[in-house]
């Protein structure tokens, strides 16, 4: 089955087109367009900026992952319908029921989560199941126990901001750019991750996580002693969340007897976060599925996996299908 798959939930353009059958998926395109030199000036996506960039980049975009093949060689539009900006949602939307009507090819939303989730399976690992997964990315940050294609549990989640919230924020606080991730993934490399004792939010009773009393702490921090290194508040600001999320990974793993783990989202594309989280995996003999930096970020082609899967399984949405902001998994 040839599927194309759209992603415009935030601020990035994309389509993609799998060839997926039972056994094996492959990628046949995977096309992103950013809006990173938009959005920079302002530390943030501005909502409507995001949605005007979408209606401009996504024929480009999707004619561009199309490549030779023509829209009657497509067996099935996927597209993500939720959870994310609604005007950009809208965008993404439209288009592809616009592109499905005239020819009846059938159409399915997807969860932005539930391709995230499934992006351990895009670059030729099978994970078995049942299997952890937890996905840290600017919106999301949790963990899901996955007993199966459209089986999902969720075990813990953020209270408060996501971990690239996190990320976004602090890097905003220091007068970095926008997106902050890898800016301070960059930066943490020339600083020392001990030099500031920030706090770990553990939540000890819970599998949920909480980074906004971190963010707090951080502000504070350059507030009463703003000649501190910035490398090493980056450093010492990333340990704390890379701590968290990989101790609490333990912690899943310990409660649910589950030896394999897949990383997901955004924050996963991060350098020190890959190293503790496959250490721990190491040290634990757990099996982590860990997805290329390209495809933990957002893309098309795990909403197109998604799609495949609930495809295959019957399902097919109606062009009446309304995008969603908030739409759990
Ligand atoms: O999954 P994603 O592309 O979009 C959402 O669904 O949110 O994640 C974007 C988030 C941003 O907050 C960005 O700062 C963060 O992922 N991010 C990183 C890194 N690369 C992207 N965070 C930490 N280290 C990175 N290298
Ligand atoms: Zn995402």
């Amino acid at each position: 089955m040839l599927v194309l798959g759209i992603d415009t939930s935030c601020d990035d353009t994309s389509a993609a087109l799998i060839e997926a059958t039972e056994r094996k998926t492959a990628i046949v395109s995977n096309i992103v367009s950013g809006q990173t030199e938009i959005h920079t000036k302002y530390g943030g996506i501005v909502p409507e900026l995001a949605s005007r960039r979408h209606v401009e980049m996504i024929w480009p975009v999707v004619s561009e992952a199309l490549g030779q093949r023509k829209l009657d060689d497509i067996d099935a539009v996927a597209v993500c319908y939720g959870p994310g900006l609604i005007g950009s949602l809208l965008v993404g939307c439209a288009f592809a029921k616009a592109m499905c009507y005239p020819r009846d090819i059938p159409f399915i939303g997807i969860n932005h989560l539930e391709g995230h989730l499934l992006s351990a399976f895009l670059d030729g690992q099978e994970p078995e199941f049942p299997f952890l997964s937890l996905i840290v990315s600017g919106g999301h940050t949790c963990l899901y126990r996955v007993d199966g294609y459209m089986q999902y549990k969720e075990l813990g989640r953020t209270r408060d901001d996501a971990a690239g919230e996190a990320y976004d924020k602090v890097s905003k606080l220091m007068g970095l750019g926008y997106p902050g991730g890898p800016e301070i993934d960059r930066l943490s490399k020339e600083g020392d991750p001990k030099a500031i004792d920030f706090p770990r939010a553990y939540l000890p009773e819970t599998l949920d996580f909480s980074f906004s009393g971190l963010k707090t702490a951080v502000r504070l921090t350059l507030e009463k002693d703003p000649s501190l290194r910035v490398p090493d508040v980056a450093a010492s600001f990333q340990a704390s969340v890379v701590d968290v999320l990989v101790r609490k990974t333990e912690w899943a793993i310990k409660k649910t007897r589950i030896r394999r783990v897949s990383l997901s989202g955004g924050v996963a594309a991060n350098s020190a976060l890959r190293e503790k989280m496959s250490a721990m995996a190491k040290e634990r003999d757990v099996t982590l599925y860990l997805p290329p930096a390209y495809l933990c970020t957002d893309n098309a082609a795990m909403i197109a996996l998604a799609g495949y899967h609930r495809l295959a399984a019957g399902e097919r949405s109606g062009l009446d299908l309304n995008p969603k902001a908030y739409l759990p998994l």
